[in-house]
C-alpha cells in the first residue's frame, strides 16, 4: 500500500457546518442558480448508499433494457454529478449538465436544503436511495481511505466515534439528510428506495422505480434490467465500476491498492 503522504488530498471548506471539497464551496453561487428542467430526474443519496446502482437501473429503464446502449459511457458521464467541481481534464457537473440534452438524470449527495431551488420550483422527480447506517458507514470508510477528494477518515474507531457523536461527515450528516427527506416526502415528488430491499428483491424495487417514472416495460425486459444491474454484473462492467476514472484522473482520485468502488455490495 502506498503511504498516505505520497498522495495529496483535496482541500476542504464547510458550508452550514458540512465539509465539502473547497472548489464546490468556491463555486456555490453557480450551484444555487443551477437551472433544473421539469423533466430532470434527480438521484439523491448519502454517499455509498447505492447511488451508482440506482443510476444504472434508471438508465436501463430509460433505454428500455438495452444493455449495450447503457455501455455508451461511464455512469459518471451519462448521469453527471451536480456538485462535482472541475478537476482538469474533467469538467464540472454543471458545465456538462448545461450542454446536455433532456431528459437529464442527475446525481447529487447534497442535503435537500442545499439542492438548487429550481428542482423544487419545477417539481422535478427525485429518487432517494438509503442504506442502513452500519453498512453505509463501513462502505464510506473504505471509500474515504481510498479517495483523495475526501477527508482522511483516520482509524475505524475514530471514524465510528465521530459518526456516533453525530458529527458532520463529508457531504452530510447521515441522519439529518435521511430524516429531512422524510419530511419533504410528504409534499414532494420523491420516491424513497432502500438498498436492503433492493438487495432482497431487486425486481420488486425496479418495478417501483418504473411505476414512479410513469413507464411500462415487458416482463422479459425487467428481467434483463435485474440481471444487468446485479452486483456481479456491475462489478465487472467498466462503465459502472469506476475503473475508468483513474485513467482520466490518474494521480488525483484514488490511492491505488486500498479498496475498490464496487467492494462487497452487501
Ligand atoms: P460496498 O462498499 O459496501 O461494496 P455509491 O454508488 O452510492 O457510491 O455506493 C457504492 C456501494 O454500493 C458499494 O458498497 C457498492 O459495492 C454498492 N453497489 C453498487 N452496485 C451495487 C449492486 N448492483 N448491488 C449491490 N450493491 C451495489
Amino acid at each position: 500500500t502506498a503511504p498516505e503522504k505520497a498522495y495529496v488530498r483535496f482541500s476542504h471548506k464547510t458550508i452550514d457546518g458540512v465539509p465539502l471539497i473547497a472548489q464546490i464551496i468556491d463555486n456555490w453561487e453557480k450551484l444555487v442558480h443551477f437551472q433544473a428542467r421539469p423533466d430532470d430526474l434527480l438521484i439523491a443519496t448519502f454517499p455509498k448508499a447505492g447511488t451508482t446502482w440506482m443510476q444504472e437501473i434508471v438508465d436501463m429503464i430509460y433505454k428500455e433494457g438495452d444493455a449495450e446502449v447503457c455501455k455508451r459511457a461511464p455512469v459518471y458521464e451519462r448521469m453527471p454529478f451536480l456538485e462535482w467541481p472541475s478537476i482538469p481534464p474533467m469538467p464540472s457537473g454543471i458545465e456538462v449538465l448545461d450542454g446536455m440534452p433532456s431528459p437529464r438524470v442527475i446525481k447529487t449527495h447534497l442535503q435537500f436544503k442545499h439542492v438548487p431551488k429550481s428542482f423544487w420550483e419545477n417539481n422535478c422527480k427525485m429518487i432517494y436511495m438509503a442504506r442502513n447506517p452500519k453498512d453505509n458507514l463501513v462502505s464510506y470508510y473504505h471509500f474515504e481511505r481510498m479517495t483523495l477528494t475526501q477527508i482522511d477518515p483516520g482509524t475505524w474507531e475514530e471514524y465510528l466515534g465521530n459518526f456516533m457523536q453525530g458529527n458532520e461527515l463529508f457531504f452530510s450528516k447521515f441522519y439529518k439528510q435521511t430524516n429531512n427527506l422524510k419530511k419533504k416526502k410528504i409534499q414532494r415528488n420523491v420516491l424513497y428506495i432502500f438498498f436492503e430491499n433492493s438487495f432482497q428483491n431487486p425486481k420488486r424495487e425496479i418495478l417501483k422505480v418504473l411505476t414512479f417514472l410513469g413507464r411500462e416495460l415487458p416482463d422479459d425486459v425487467v428481467e434483463k434490467i435485474v440481471h444487468h444491474t446485479s452486483f456481479e454484473s456491475m462489478k465487472i462492467n467498466p462503465m459502472t465500476n469506476y475503473t475508468t476514472l483513474p485513467k482520466i484522473l490518474p494521480k488525483t482520485i484514488f490511492r491505488p491498492g486500498i479498496s475498490s468502488f464496487m467492494r462487497k455490495g452487501q
